[in-house]
């Protein structure tokens, strides 16, 4: 054994202090994300050593599996395996206790120069606690020293269920990409893992009963690489060859995985609705009982079973065996049972789901539906289990024990809250990561809609009108919903989570009075560098120049904004390509004709993003002038607010964007044009977009009146394109006439009665979207 003389000791004192007094780390950032409730920096570090002891009570199985998780991690990243012993310094000590003044997954974290103590309630708090001093340490393996800023942080979550859910039907992912997110959710203290394990394109779960679920239903005719709207259906003969599906063994790995990194896995077993992949294996299983082909994206041949039959006993019995084998694999305590979209047709022309609402006295297909879930519901409570739902379960009535999933918006959340029903708030807007993240021009297809990190950063999930009520406490927290149809790889998978992962995490763990986007948007940059050193693809941020139109005084401005820390703006106004030369953007641009302004973020002297952000602005008579309205627009439709038909902007292809939309009601707008002008042409921005229930109205008419009272009509227009054209479609609808003297223009749009023949929402209440109403 080597003798440690008198020379070695001070060599080693004047080396360490050496290192200090250079406070080598002192000055480095700690970027911990989310961020802790409380933090308080000292002087000085905490290095790992090969010699740093681990120190806890094996006697606890808590602590031994946290002190084994610890010790991974830091091998991973140094090569070293730490001793555990009771050395009372150079140690890092783990201690469950109960009393900090926590909750159940809190934590206390001492790191002083000569020792650190972990403490928490619970195996969750010691895994936070560690997951907040790894992300203290290089992400990878290098030659860097371990040192951790000597700090002191306590902290806990502020809700109960962080999730992300990825939908593993529409493709497929392997087992390894599964365990990767599930390490990046874990190390931003996400806790839930929301498997989307069965869906209309794929079943994805070894079932033993049925093995045709996993040798058919899990395979489909190859149409990779093609949009998934236009992916043409399987013809007679062709073989199905894209799939996969995971196995018992693979999940039973993948749970233990998850537990260890205090993720629960709630997996979705999708009823009564998005049941093409086990209806195509098990046709008994639907209304007609036919043979199908599983579908290959978004096109639904005519005919093609979607639904459980609700009045066939064999349905419940066959979801019952598969539940038996899912809650064999699934510790979780909810377990998703879906319930969304389902399309109610199939019901409608049945008669054994007839039979079932006489019986049962039900009075329409919802109520059917409500009982399917109900039923559902009973089987799994007597095994023990909860049912968490997409928020049509609300339908037809509401479940007795369920948790709702809030996703077509806020308002089932809340209507479920107030009926004292826990909630999980998942709206589109802003928490469906399949949505563009920047660009749209230049990004990678996406599924529409626009949810850039900091609209995610900045969602509250409380809703304002739960606030400050009895409740508010019903709502257990958020997730991130990942869809897949237009995600075909897993580098594409990571690159649509992160960073939006991340600022989820934020949003459902630290107090909302912490959140600050450029604060985070800081730390974030510290752990791109950790990210693209694992290897993650993500995106590095919406680069993409908002532009926003002020309306003032009839006069039209714009601003501009990045998202981009330390970033100019630059632009122009002719429809030129802007560059780094181009005029920078310092405050409001006053738009004083028609333009076509183009404008980029430029950091570092470097154009940032793929393609320049654009927008058409017109001058005409009525530019900045006020509208008012006979039947208000939807909220969710507002564009810019109530005179966005007069802004001078032009809509664009992207349904939302500057397009005031109204559902089942016409648009009657009047514009006062705030003395008289002479008129001679009206022309009205209208869109189709069939697939989102958007429709070209079916005429519009232009009447002037000179005292706001009496209205004369100048001219009218017929719609001739038809109803069911499916190609997106923008039109201006002009209206000429001879020149008339007016102050007032009243126009009116009429909308498509209903949804037509053979399309999804048939019968229901169609959309008609407007943008600019030009006056000339
Ligand atoms: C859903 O997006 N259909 C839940
Ligand atoms: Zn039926």
């Amino acid at each position: 054994m080597k003798q440690t003389t008198w020379l070695g000791i001070l060599l080693f004192l004047l080396l360490n202090n050496n290192v200090s007094a250079q406070e080598t780390i002192t000055d480095k950032p700690i970027h911990i994300i989310p961020k802790p409730l409380e933090l308080v920096r000292g002087k000085g570090q905490f290095t790992i050593l090969p010699s740093t002891q681990i120190r806890y009570n094996p006697a606890f199985s808590d602590l031994a599996e946290a002190g084994v998780f610890l010790n991974k991690r830091i091998k991973e990243i140094s090569g070293y395996s730490l001793p555990v012993g009771n050395a009372a310094s150079n140690s890092i000590e783990l201690l469950l206790v109960e009393n900090l003044a926590l909750n159940k997954e809190g934590y206390t974290l001492s790191v002083q120069a000569d020792k650190i103590r972990l403490a928490a309630p619970s195996k969750a708090g010691l895994i936070y606690g560690m997951q907040s001093l790894l992300q203290c340490l290089p992400a990878i393996r290098t030659n860097a020293r371990l040192e951790i800023p000597v700090m002191e942080i306590r902290d806990q979550p502020r809700f109960g269920y962080r999730g992300i859910m990825i939908d593993v039907s529409r493709h497929f992912f392997a087992t390894q990409a599964i365990k990767d997110i599930i390490d990046l959710l874990s190390a931003y203290k996400m806790n839930v893992f929301h498997w989307h394990l069965t869906d209309d394109p794929g079943w994805r779960i070894q079932i033993d009963k049925y093995p045709a679920l996993t040798s058919m239903a899990a395979w489909r005719v190859d149409r990779s690489g093609i949009p998934w709207n236009e992916r043409k259906a399987a013809q007679p003969g062709e073989k199905a060859t894209y799939g996969g599906y995971y196995t018992k063994e693979q999940i039973r790995e993948i749970v233990a995985y998850a537990t260890e990194r205090n993720i629960t896995i709630i997996p979705e077993i999708e009823m009564p609705g998005h049941s093409v992949a086990a209806v195509s294996a098990y046709p008994f299983l639907s209304c007609t009982g036919q043979q199908q082909a599983l579908i290959t994206g978004g096109q639904y041949p005519s005919g093609i079973q979607t639904n459980y039959c609700a009045g066939n006993d064999s349905s419940f019995l066959f979801l019952q065996d598969v539940l038996d084998e899912v809650l064999d694999l699934f510790p979780s305590r909810l377990i998703h049972i879906g319930g969304d979209e389902v399309d109610k047709r199939s019901w409608q022309q049945c008669s054994k789901c007839q039979a079932r609402m006489k019986k049962e006295g039900l009075k329409d297909e919802h109520e059917l539906q409500s009982y399917f879930i109900k039923r559902m519901e009973k089987y799994l409570n007597a095994k023990g289990r909860q049912i968490i739902g997409w928020d049509e379960i609300l339908e037809g009535g509401l479940a007795p024990g369920a948790t709702v999933m809030s996703w077509r918006g806020e308002a089932g959340g809340i209507e479920a809250a107030k009926m004292k029903h826990p909630v999980v708030m998942t709206p589109g807007s802003p928490l469906y990561f399949d949505h563009y993240q920047a660009g749209p021009a230049g990004e990678p297809i996406a599924f529409g809609g626009f949810n850039p990190l900091k609209k995610v950063y900045a969602y509250e999930p409380i809703p304002q009108e739960l606030r400050n009520t009895e409740f508010a406490t019903y709502v257990m927290g958020a997730q991130g919903n990942l869809w897949t149809e237009s995600i075909e790889t897993r580098e594409h998978l990571e690159y649509m989570l992160l960073p939006r992962m991340m600022a989820l995490a934020e949003v459902v763990w630290s107090k909302p009075e912490a959140r600050n986007w450029v604060d985070f948007r800081t730390r974030l940059e510290a752990h791109f560098t950790g990210l693209a050193q694992k290897g993650f693809r993500f995106s590095e941020g919406n680069f993409t120049v908002g532009i926003k139109p002020l309306i003032a005084d009839g006069q039209l401005k714009v601003a501009l904004e990045t998202e981009a820390l330390d970033a100019t703006i630059h632009y122009t106004l002719d429809g030129s390509y802007p560059t780094t030369g181009s005029p920078f953007y310092t405050s409001p641009i006053t738009i004083n004709g028609n333009a076509t302004l183009k404008a980029i973020t430029v950091k570092n002297g470097r154009v940032k993003g793929n393609e320049p952000a654009v927008q058409q602005f017109v001058k005409h008579l009525a530019t900045g002038k006020t509208v008012s309205y006979q039947y208000p627009n939807s909220n969710s439709y507002m564009a810019d607010g109530p005179n966005s038909l007069t802004d001078g902007i032009r809509g664009t292809g992207q349904v939302g964007k500057y397009w005031h939309g109204f559902s089942g009601k016409d648009m009657v707008a009047t514009i006062d044009l705030q003395q008289l002008q002479t008129v001679r042409e009206v022309s009205v921005g209208v869109m189709q977009h069939y697939k989102d229930w958007i429709f070209f109205p079916t005429g519009v008419s232009v009447e002037l009146s000179t005292d706001g009272k009496t209205f004369k009509q100048v001219g009218t227009y017929s719609n001739r394109i038809a109803a069911d054209e499916t190609k997106s479609m923008l039109e201006d609808v002009r209206i000429a006439f001879s020149p008339k003297q007016a102050r007032y223009i009243r126009v009116t749009a009429k909308v498509l009665p209903a949804c037509p023949k053979g399309h999804p929402g048939e019968g229901q209440a169609a959309w008609l979207f407007v943008d600019e109403i030009l006056v000339k």
